[in-house]
């Protein structure tokens, strides 16, 4: 690599990690009732260079996870109150703690144990007496993993940031993501799609316009109709933000979302033109949202339409060949459906009140 006055510049190596934590003294939490038992791999731990802390029964280990947010936890089953497995599901089902690695202490061949365990999102086991090196071993690579795992979390988090930050400089959108989101659910659970498929139409909630980043002010902002120049512009949102999403594997699924949200039924639509069921579905699903989300609010340049006026402009659109009839079919009694809910719901308030 050079640098401008022309001298080479050799980059720091580092070990093969990724993550500039990795040198950071890792912290780990023993969990066991008995002191003696805590002991060993307290002693073991730390002449490995390791934090320790301890606790002694799985309430005050849950406490002393939130206050300390551990590495590690070394968590032995059987305790009085609150059990090993109670402890790991509760870490497991917290957004905060999930991505802590759990290792059960366990008894040699205690494999009903060791069921209950992975059940409850254990991540390994050990028995006792404890083998120095495997404990080492075991530990080192979870660290590692957990870590891996960690930096895996912030770049997602750094892409919703960015998608955060596209929709309030476009004017036209409000808290659209959020409703997006909101419908996106709601029609996924009515279609019976998988969670997988739900959670890939919540993302695509929040980023099907990430790729609004790289569209200059001038055309994101313009009021008036795009010249073939600037439609040309605005229809690249979809492939930058493709771009900025492929490196991440866990963004698969919202891909096609975010690169197909603008196709037609008809093969009118860009980027790819392509025609009926060779639009991924999820986008087909997505944009019916996307549109109706659209339609029924306000923007700078329109009121918001009523559902009805709304589903009225959608079937003039499928009538041109622009949607998929079925599915707008699907859609429509998905809203009178909801509409119908939410004025049950709305009267069975009022007359509980009454
Ligand atoms: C949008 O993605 O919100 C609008 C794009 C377009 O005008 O085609
Ligand atoms: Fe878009």
């Amino acid at each position: 690599m050079l640098n401008l006055s022309g001298a080479t510049v050799v980059s720091p190596t580092r070990s093969f990690s990724g993550n500039l934590f990795d040198t950071e003294q890792a912290k780990i939490l023993v969990v066991d009732d008995h002191p003696s038992s805590r002991l060993t791999a307290v002693a073991l731990l730390s002449v490995e260079g390791y934090e320790v802390l301890e606790a002694d029964s799985g309430s005050t280990a849950l406490a002393q996870v939130v206050e300390t947010n551990p590495d590690l936890i070394l968590l032995d089953v059987m305790m009085p109150g609150m059990d090993g497995f109670e402890v790991c599901r509760r870490l497991k089902q917290d957004d905060a703690t999930r991505l802590i690695p759990v290792v059960f202490i366990t008894a040699l061949n205690d494999r009903r144990s060791r069921i209950i365990g992975i059940e409850a999102g254990g991540d390994d086991f050990l028995t006792k007496p404890f083998d120095r090196l495997e404990l080492s071993a075991r530990v080192r690579y979870l660290v590692r993993q957990k870590r891996l795992n960690e930096d895996l979390d912030h770049a997602e988090q750094v892409l919703f940031s960015i998608a955060r930050a596209v929709e309030s400089r476009d004017p036209n959108t409000g808290d659209h993501c959020e409703r997006l989101v909101e419908v996106g659910k709601a029609f996924g659970e009515f279609l019976q799609l998988s969670r997988a498929e739900i959670r890939n139409l919540i993302w695509g909630g929040y980023l099907h316009d990430i790729g609004k980043v790289g569209i200059p002010d001038a055309v994101l902002l313009k009021a008036g109709k795009f010249t073939p120049e600037e439609r040309e512009i605005m229809n690249q949102h979809v492939l930058i933000g493709e771009k900025i999403c492929k490196p991440l594997r866990t963004m698969q699924g919202v891909i096609p979302i975010i690169r197909h949200h603008h196709e037609r039924w008809d093969g009118s639509g860009y980027p790819d033109g392509l025609m009926g069921d060779r639009i991924p579905f999820l986008a087909q699903v997505f944009q019916i949202i996307d549109i109706y989300d659209a339609l029924t609010s306000e923007r700078p340049y329109k009121l918001a339409f009523p559902p009805a006026k709304a589903l009225e402009i959608i079937d003039e659109e499928t009538a041109k060949g622009w949607r998929n009839p079925k599915l707008i079919k699907q859609f429509r009694e998905f809203v009178l459906t909801t509409q119908t809910n939410a004025i049950v719901k709305n009267f069975t308030a009022q007359s509980s009140v009454a």
